[in-house]
This record gives C-alpha cells, structure tokens and sequence, in this order.
C-alpha cells in the first residue's frame, strides 16, 4: 500500500504522515449514483467513520466515456479531488469491469456465450469476452486515459484492476474463446500429435487432424473428453490472467511506483480463477469474502479462505478490498449479521495478514440489483446500529494499527490446496459425483481447529514453482496433507516424497494420487503416485451413495464411520493399519494406513471420508505424533481459534471466540507474558483470557522464536 504524502485537509488539520503505520478501512465508493450535493456528507460521515481509503471508479465506464468519441472525467476529477481533500486515500479501479452499453450495440461480438450457445446480453455487468480483441482494445484504451490523468493525483495510492476478474464471464465459448484456446493449446502442447497423445483421443474416434478442429467443451451429446476439460479450465483462468496482465503494464508504463491489485475472490466455492498462479502478477493481493449463511461452517470457511489468501500473498499482509456490514442481496435468502459478527469477521481476516479492512460499500444504494445488500452506511441512516458499529470498528483499528505490516506466523500442518486437482477431481465420469473438493480440504481445516490447532492452506503450485528448491515451500510443517489431490504430476510427487523422506509426515486423503497432469490415470494400482511411498495398492474403488456410510474399527472413536469413497487396500510389509471397514464395499479392508520411512518421516493413507468425530481424532493423533500440542486448553477447542501475526519484535496473538457462548481460556505460563492490545469486551487476567460469545481478543507479546 502506498499512503498520500502528509496534507493539509480542507478543515485546517494535517493528515497522517505517509509512513505513519494505519490498517486501511473503507469501502467501494460510488459517488455516482448520487448528486454531488450528497457527496459532501459522504465526507464527514466518512471521517466520522475512521474511512481512509475507498475503492473508487469501478463500475464508471458508462458515465467517464459516454460515447465512443466523448470523455467525462469531470465528475471523477471532482470526487477525487475531494476525497484528497479529506485525507481519504484512493484505490482507483481502471472501471473497465462493465462495458457501456454503447460499446455492445457497435460490436455485439464482445459479448459471451454459454456452453450451450447462449448470448449473455447487457443489463447485468461483465458481459465481455476475455478474449475478444475487440474489447480489448476499448478497454484498454480507458486504462490508458485512467492512467495519464491521474498518474499524478496525490489520493492515488493503488490501481485496481477491473473488478473481480471472472465473476460472471470466465467460461466463454464464443468463436473469440475457439481462436485464443487453439493458440493456447499449440503453445502447450506444440503439435497435434503430442495435444491427440495427451486428450486421449484415440477414444471414441476424437483424433484431431487440424487445429481448426478443436473447440471448447461445448455442449455434446455426453461426456466431453475430460482433458479437453480441464484444458479449457487452465485456459479460461489463463485468458483472464493474460487481460489482467494487458492492464497492468499499461499502469506499470505510466506510473511505475503506484502498486496494483485487482481482487481476488477466494471464497466459497469460486473456483475459475488459479489465484495462486495469478498472485505473482500483481503486486499487492486483495480479496472480496462474502459468507454463505446458509453454511453451517461459514467462520470456518471464512478462516480457511483468510487464510489461503495469506499463503497466496506469501503470508505477507493482504488487502480485504470487499465483505460485508450486514446482509448481502445474492444469496436465495439473506440475513443480518448478528451483534459484534462485523468485529469478529473482520478481526479474523485481519489475524490472517489483512492490513486493510473493506467493504462492499460506502452508501447502500437506493436503486438498482444491490439496493439490498447492506452498506457502511445503510438505507436508515448514520443513525443506525450499523453505522454505529462501523464507526466504533473504526476507531478500533485505528488502535491497531502497530499491527499492519507484521507476516502471519507459519503454521506446524500445511494442507495443500490445488487449482488442477480442483477442476479434475470434479469432472463427470467418476467412481463418484459426491466428493467436493473443497469440502475435503475444508473438513481437513475444520478438524485442526477443533484440536486447537492452526493450520496453514498452502497452494500445491508454490512446492513446485516456489522460491527456492522444489518442495521447500514444505520447510517448518510437522505435517503436510493432501486432501483429495487427485491430479498429481510426476515433479509434484517426487517433492511430496522428498519431504516425508526427509522427516516430515505426509497425509494422503480419499481420491489422491489419481492422475497425471493430462487427467491420465497412474497406471499399477491406486494411488498410483503415492502408491510405493505409501507402501499401498488399491485395485478398485467403493462409491457408497449419498447417506450411505460403513463402519470403522480400529484406533479411532467407537462409532466412527467413513461415507462418500472406500478403496479396496493392501499393504505391504512395513504399513501399519489403523483402521479397517467394518463393513461395506470392503469389509476387512485397511480404511487407514501409515507407514514409517527410513529418514525418519511417515506417510498416511485416509481412504474415505471421515465423519467429523473420526477426522478430528484422526488429525488430533498425528499432531500428536508429530509432537505438535495446541496452545488452548481442551474445553475451547473448536469454540476459540488462536491465530498469530508476528514482527520482527512482536507477536500478536488473535483469540477468536466463533461460538455463540461466552468463553473462559486458561492461559499457560508457556503463553509467556501477554498484553492487551484490543480486548473489545474480553477480560485478561494473570492467567485466563474471557471473551464474549463471538468475542475477538488481540494480544501482543514480545517476539521469541523457541516459544512452541
Ligand atoms: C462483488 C462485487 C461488488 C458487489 C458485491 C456484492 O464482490 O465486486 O461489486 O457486487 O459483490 O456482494
């Protein structure tokens, strides 16, 4: 983040100096859905509030270019300038995220079309083709009249780029998406014999003869090749990252020290987008979180999400660019965050390296899709409970601020997260339909919290693509999981291998170890890539239908089950069995296997899916075999997640109370000596910290390496 140079503000007072440490707090602002007479207020209320940045510009285009010939940056220049004014930074969107409707009547061949041939018309937003040179060229004729006018505004202090590249248009199959898959095809495979080899198209008479011939997986009669797939999923993140890329060096060109992002959405089950590929592209990550209330395990999926942001950003500090006061408008049913949600939410994304705290947005809008959807400032008012607690959130980060810029702390179990395994591990045709990738890499998470333990989401393409040797993005973790890493290339293995042969102890989940990086199977046995590490081969798999689950004996819970996925095993020699199927597909059959390496490291096999109460014990024994021992007293575990940034003379340790009860956590004197930083209702004593239900506590104490 870049901070204005320090300021004399429109009220006489001196703004804060550009290095002066601040966590950002704001919103998008979309000063032109309202008359300027309203702007003003804005203002005050906006100081009122602690607002220091604001996301501006983003869905502008129509207004700053009204004709294709015409340019109005008058309103822009006014609202900048203002904001300037009251020492509010600018994150300037290059507000080319929805294309005037000028712009599609003159070339109806920018907007996308569906799988199934569908044109997606305007009226909503991001009707544009990734790669259609056509829009190209208009849009990025914007960026360059964005960055020469404002190359030297004062407020600037970040770019944005577009807005959540991919939301609503990153599969196209238009004849635009044809032309640029075959290009990207022929530099990925270069020859149609070695594209034919890896598509498998000997089957079902598929043989390409021309690079004419091959288009995007519309829709077919029944099952598209699954290569031809995955193929178009990299490619379709790859077309979005190429336009982001055009931006960017547009923006790079004419102001080369204002620092880029464009923002990401690692949430829920968004999954177009490799952000973990797109990361070294940009030069500071942000991300939009929304939670689903439907979810029973929303705080989960928020801290996993907070936390792969951070292992996308290298765990340097991030930007939450947007989330939400209150409801959002999107979802089938829609609900008000409950008392201090907006605190808690936002402090879990803070412990997880967010430096700045944002929201979609300023003013709720009184027209149009998202009238609905809450706002810093809601439809009732400044005098509202939520204007309220977004002005009291406010004076608390600015409280903080001595945190911004402190890394969040490694954790001691990684578990791998992957893009390719991903899209493979979800096409058709499979033994099953039910396993959700994420879900598994979820439940894997969920089960280190409620064992009281961080664990870290770190992308399978930073072992390979990392700084450093292949799989030394592994270093400092006891334990690395690999839940349903299903596509597995031969590099990718070999360092997974390296790092249990080192010492280090691999988990295998359900469905791993499958494939190669064309979607071929590892011929020999399952799980092929893992199979002589694992000392396990498995011939067949047992899908058990939905609800259908077998029974586990072995050292697990009495009454443990396994649901979704079995594999029928055998083991060698040296694998101790955990657990076996009681019943089943393969009664008798090892469930759990782990295997003891010569250099003093372990691998495990998980072949099903755990219920909640096995998994958590599961993870519990192997932390504990790795001799890893949570910093919270048993009775919290689950209620209270302890995640840690640190700097280089601090640690910051966040408590944060997800259950809906108050909460009493035993401190250890291993815990050392800690101070209150922001306690928001929490009690510390000599040896116990109380919060609230939902309460979050940031404590700080000095930083020691040897503290386990
Ligand atoms: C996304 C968009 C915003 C807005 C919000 C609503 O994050 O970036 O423009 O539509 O969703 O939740």
């Amino acid at each position: 983040m870049r901070w204005p140079a320090a300021h004399t503000l429109a009220d006489g007072s001196e703004s804060l100096p550009a290095d002066a440490a601040r966590i950002g707090y704001g919103a998008d602002y979309n000063p032109e859905q309202w008359p300027e007479e309203v702007w003003a207020d804005d203002m005050r209320l906006m100081r009122e509030a602690g607002v220091n940045i604001v996301s501006l510009g983003i869905f502008s285009w129509a207004l700053l270019q009204p004709t294709p010939d015409t340019w109005d940056f008058g309103w822009l220049d006014r609202a900048i300038d203002l904001l300037h004014a009251n020492g509010i930074a600018v994150d300037l969107a290059t507000a080319t995220a929805s294309p005037p409707p000028w712009l599609t009547e003159l070339h109806p061949e920018v907007l996308p079309v569906t799988r199934t041939g569908e044109t997606i018309w305007p009226g909503g937003r991001q009707q544009w083709r990734p790669t259609s040179p056509v829009f190209r060229r208009y849009a990025l004729a914007l960026v360059e009249q964005m960055a020469e006018r404002y190359a030297d505004h004062p407020a600037l202090s970040m770019w944005h780029i577009s807005n959540e590249l991919g939301c609503h248009n990153v599969y196209d199959f238009s004849d635009d998406a044809a032309s640029a898959f075959r290009t990207w095809l022929e530099a990925r495979y270069g020859s149609l014999v070695e594209l034919n080899r890896a598509w498998g198209t000997a089957f079902w008479s598929q043989n390409y003869s021309a690079w004419s011939q091959i288009l995007p997986p519309r829709l077919a009669a029944t099952h598209p090749n699954p290569t031809q797939q995955l193929d178009f999923a990299r490619f379709s993140s790859d077309a979005l990252k190429d336009y982001l890329i055009d931006e960017r060096e547009i923006l790079r060109r004419v102001t080369p020290t204002v620092p880029i992002t464009t923002n990401f959405m690692v949430m829920g089950e968004t999954r177009g987008m490799d952000y973990a590929d797109w990361a070294g592209e940009i030069d500071l990550v942000s991300n939009d979180h929304y939670l689903l209330v439907a979810d029973p395990q929303a705080f989960e999926e928020l801290s996993f999400s907070a936390n792969l942001t951070g292992q996308i950003a290298g765990r340097a500090p991030w930007f939450l660019m947007e989330h939400s006061t209150s409801a959002v408008n999107w979802q089938p049913v829609n609900q008000a965050k409950s008392p201090g949600q907006l605190r808690r939410d936002s402090l879990t994304h803070l412990a997880h390296g967010a430096d700045a705290i944002c929201f979609f947005q300023w003013r709720a809008s009184l027209a149009g899709a998202e009238k609905f959807h809450s706002a810093m400032l809601p439809h009732a008012g400044p005098d509202s409970t939520v204007f309220q607690s977004v002005t009291r959130f406010g004076a608390e980060l600015a409280g903080l601020a001595e945190v911004a810029g402190s890394r969040t702390k490694q954790a001691r179990i990684g578990i791998l997260f992957d893009w390719d395994s991903w899209w493979a591990a979800e096409l058709d045709s499979h033994p099953t339909e039910l396993l959700r990738y994420k879900t598994e890499a979820m439940a894997w998470y969920t089960a280190a919290l409620a064992n009281g333990l961080q664990a870290d989401i770190v992308p399978a393409r930073s072992v390979l693509s990392g700084p450093g040797l292949a799989g030394s993005a592994l270093n400092g973790y006891d334990v690395v999981i690999a839940p349903m890493l299903y596509l597995v290339p031969i590099p990718l293995a070999d360092a997974l291998a390296d790092y249990a042969q080192g010492g280090g102890h691999l988990v295998v989940g359900v469905f791993s170890g499958i494939a190669d990086a064309d979607d071929h199977i590892h011929p020999g046995g399952y799980p092929g890539a893992f199979r002589e590490l694992l000392g396990i081969r498995a011939q067949e798999f047992g899908g058990l239908l939905a609800g259908q689950t077998v029974a586990l004996t072995g050292e697990l819970p009495a009454g443990s089950t396994g649901s979704l996925l079995t594999h029928d095993v055998t083991v060698g020699p040296d694998v101790e069995v955990l657990a076996r199927f009681a019943d089943g597909p393969f009664p008798g059959v090892p469930a759990i296997t782990t295997r003891e390496l010569p250099g003093g490291g372990r691998a495990s096999f998980v072949g099903t899916v755990l219920d909640r109460a096995a998994l958590t014990a599961f993870v519990g024994r192997i932390s504990a075999d790795a001799g890893l021992s949570s910093p919270l007293p048993e009775d919290v575990r689950g209620s209270v997640q302890l995640a840690v940034r640190q700097s280089d003379t601090e640690e910051y340790l966040f408590y944060i109370n997800h259950s809906a009860r108050a909460v009493t956590v035993a401190l250890r004197p291993a815990d050392g000596a800690l101070a209150s930083l922001d306690l928001g209702g929490s009690t510390l004593a000599a040896d116990s910290l109380t919060l609230p239900a939902t309460g979050v506590a940031v404590l700080r104490r000095p930083r020691t390496e040897a503290r386990p």
